[in-house]
Order: structure tokens, then sequence, then C-alpha cells
């Protein structure tokens, strides 16, 4: 009996050998493809939706002119390809122009539709600046993309008082939208990018009831990049809400638009720990590419013509957060923007006369009176 599992032995180890060989090998394979995947962007369409020039393919926009900030890098420079291809006037706006305007030459064909405003979003003074030279230089804008933002900066304050991660994402990219809205194309579209991370702010209902500086503009001793983050996507929200009644009367729409996790592009550059994190994601994550997709459907699809005030994600409508549909809210914070840019002597925008709101009469519902009484104030 023992004989017979001696002269097995070889055997065993035989067989112990080869599967150990395989599982290593095929771990290997793996291991390959995941390395190699780090190393550039795979288009995987069936899990991640289609690529932005696949949405595009049928549209033509060699009479439009469309503003982007931050267009220079990520999500914004393939927005930016995309659209140049597509015959569509690009305005980028950007922190360094001179540096923008190489990458962008490089990777766009179309390079001749392009045109370069420096914009220093920490900066207000420089928010008007760009303004001011966007509206001697343009005539009519057709579509804005709000995509410029900051993430995982370490707590910092910007010239205007106010910290970084809050101006630079939402505050400044208000203030440019309000100045250069008269030269909006009566059909304009403005699409703010945003993120899934505005459903993590949670606030309480007093301070739901009358937001302040301190929650959206957080001191030194409440910030986490990651919260000023979530507060600075949900004043987002907030916007396109207040944007969306704004323009009720008129054809102007406003969306939101969240283009996907995890996409490695320069915004985790901030902390080694989000590199880290954002190049293991990767594979599991959206190209680029396909990252661009949902801001550029509704920046350009004629699905959404007549459309106006929603949330996208994956190219389709998405309930915003309970908090970013809070309306109460929404008027709140236009408040506190008015303010903050009031007290720094830039607050350019006219507030909405009562008797163009009450003109409709399904807005009547939508209001509750303190909103009335707020607007007419
Ligand atoms: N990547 C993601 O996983 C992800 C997920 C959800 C939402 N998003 C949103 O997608 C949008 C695009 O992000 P991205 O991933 O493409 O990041 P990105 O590559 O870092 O692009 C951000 C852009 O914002 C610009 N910017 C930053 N600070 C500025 C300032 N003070 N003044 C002017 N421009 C400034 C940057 O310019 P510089 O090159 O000069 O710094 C850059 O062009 C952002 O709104 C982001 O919140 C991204």
């Amino acid at each position: 009996m023992f004989r017979c599992y001696f002269r097995r032995i070889p055997q065993l180890i035989n067989s112990v050998d080869k599967h150990f060989f395989n599982t290593v090998a095929k771990k290997a394979n793996i291991l390959e493809n995941y390395l190699s995947v780090l190393g550039k962007s795979v288009d995987y369409v069936g899990i991640h939706g289609p690529t932005a020039e696949e949405i595009t393919k049928d549209i033509n926009l060699s009479n439009k002119t469309c503003l982007i900030t931050g267009a220079n890098s990520g999500i914004g420079l393939e927005m930016t390809r995309c659209l140049s291809s597509r015959d569509c006037t690009v305005l980028m706006a950007c922190r360094n122009p001179y540096a923008a305007n190489i990458v962008a030459r490089n990777v766009c064909g179309n390079s001749h539709l392009l045109k370069l405003y420096e914009i220093n979003l920490a900066s207000l003074r420089s928010v008007k600046k760009c303004s001011n030279e966007i509206l001697n230089d343009q005539s009519k804008i057709d579509i804005v993309i709000l995509n410029a933002a900051v993430f995982g900066l370490p707590w910092t304050l910007t010239e205007d008082h106010l910290e970084t991660t809050f101006q630079v994402n939402y505050l400044s990219q208000y203030l440019l939208l309000m100045n250069i809205e008269k030269i909006l194309a009566p059909d304009a579209r403005v699409v703010i990018m945003s993120s899934e991370s505005h459903r993590h702010v949670s606030w309480d209902f007093t301070h739901q009831l009358s937001p302040t500086e301190e929650m959206v503009s957080l001191p030194k001793h409440e910030y986490t990049s990651i919260r000023a983050y979530n507060i600075s996507k949900l004043c987002g929200v907030h916007f396109m809400h207040y944007l969306a009644y704004r323009w009720l009367k008129s054809g102007k729409s406003v969306f939101c638009a969240h283009p996907g996790s995890f996409i490695k592009t320069r915004l985790c550059r901030n902390w080694w720990p989000y590199e880290a994190l954002y190049t293991i994601m990767k594979p599991f994550s959206k190209s680029i590419a396909q990252a661009a997709s949902t801001p550029i459907y509704c920046a350009t699809s004629p699905e959404l013509k007549g459309l106006s005030d929603a949330y996208y994600k994956d190219c389709k409508r998405n309930e915003e957060s309970e908090l970013a549909q809070n309306l109460h809210l929404s008027f709140r914070i236009y408040d506190l923007t008015r303010e903050l840019l009031h007290d720094r002597n830039v607050a350019k925008d006219e507030p909405i006369r009562l008797e163009e709101v009450v003109a409709f009469p399904e807005t009547k519902h939508a209001l509750d009176e303190g909103m009335v009484a707020n607007l007419s104030g």
C-alpha cells in the first residue's frame, strides 16, 4: 500500500508543479495587462460608455463658439479637442495661456479655431480682467463649460481672503459667467462640471436655512480638502438651479455633468496618496476620452433641446442629492454668493426682478414666500 503512494509522489509533484506554474503565469499575465493599462488609457466601451468623439459624430458645430475654463488639461483639453474637431471655435480660459497654447496645438487638429484667454480663478481681479477681454473680443457665445477645478490642496486663502477650492471651483466661475451673460446666445447652453462627491455634504436644518461664509469657504480648523471639494461641487449644482430659474423666460439652458470617478488626470496631483489611488483605479475607471462624453453630450446633444436644470451622469439624467435639490438653499447660496462678491466690490449680475418671475404661473407654485421676498429685495 505504501509502495503505491510512493510511486505516485513524482506524479503528484508534477501536477502540483503544473498547477502552481499555471497560476503564477496567469497572475503574471493579469499583472502585465494591469500594468499596460496603467500606462495608457483604454476605452472599454461596454463598461464605461462612449467617448466624446462618438457622442458628437453627427453634430456640426461650425457656427458655434464655446468657452471652456481649464481647457489645457485632462477632460477640458479632451473637450477642446473634440469640439474643435467638429468645427466649433473654442475659447480656452487657462491659467497659463502660453503653455496651454503649446499643449492645445499639439493635440487639436483645427488649432486655428482656438483662442486663448488668461484667467487665474484664485483671483477675482483676474476673472474680471478675463471677462472684460472676452466681452471686447466676442459678440456671441453659444456654449460655456465651467470645467476648471482643484482638488487635494492644503488649506490656503486666495488674495480675496477666501478658501482656494471654493473660490476656484465655484465662486470665480460664477462671476465669470455672470460677467459674460450679456453675450450668451439666446439658446446658449451652460454646463457646470459636477461630481458625485456633492452627495457627501451634510448640513443640518439651521445651516440649510441660512448658509454662512464659513460653511462654504472653510476656515483652517474645519478644512479637509475632500470636504472643501464636495462643498464647491454642491454649490455648483445650486448654481445650476439658480441659473435655470433666472433663465426661465429665455431659451438658455443649464446642466450639471458628472464625468465619472477616479479619472486619471492632473486633478489628483496635489497629494501623493491621491495620485497613487487614481493610478491604482485607472484600469477600472473611464478613460479621459470617455469622461468627456457626458459634459459634451450636455453641451451639444439635440436630444436636450428645450430641457434645462438637470444633472447628468453617463449621458443619462440622474437625481442630484436631496440637499442639492433644495431650492430654498439654492437661493440662499445665491444670496451668499452675491454678498461675498459685493463685499469684494465685484457683484455684477442684476438680480431677477419680481415681476419677471411671477409672470410664469407655474413658477408661483415652485416658490415659497421667502424666495419671492428675497428676489424682490
Ligand atoms: N478626474 C476626476 O476623476 C473627476 C471626477 C469628477 C469630476 N471631475 C471634474 O472634472 C473637471 C475637470 O477635471 P480634470 O480631471 O480634467 O482635472 P485637471 O486635469 O486637473 O484639470 C483642471 C483644470 O483646472 C485648471 N485650474 C486649476 N486651478 C486654476 C486656477 N486657479 N485658475 C485657472 N485654472 C485653474 C487647471 O489649470 P492648470 O493646468 O493651470 O492647473 C486645469 O486646466 C473638474 O471640474 C473636476 O472637478 C473630475
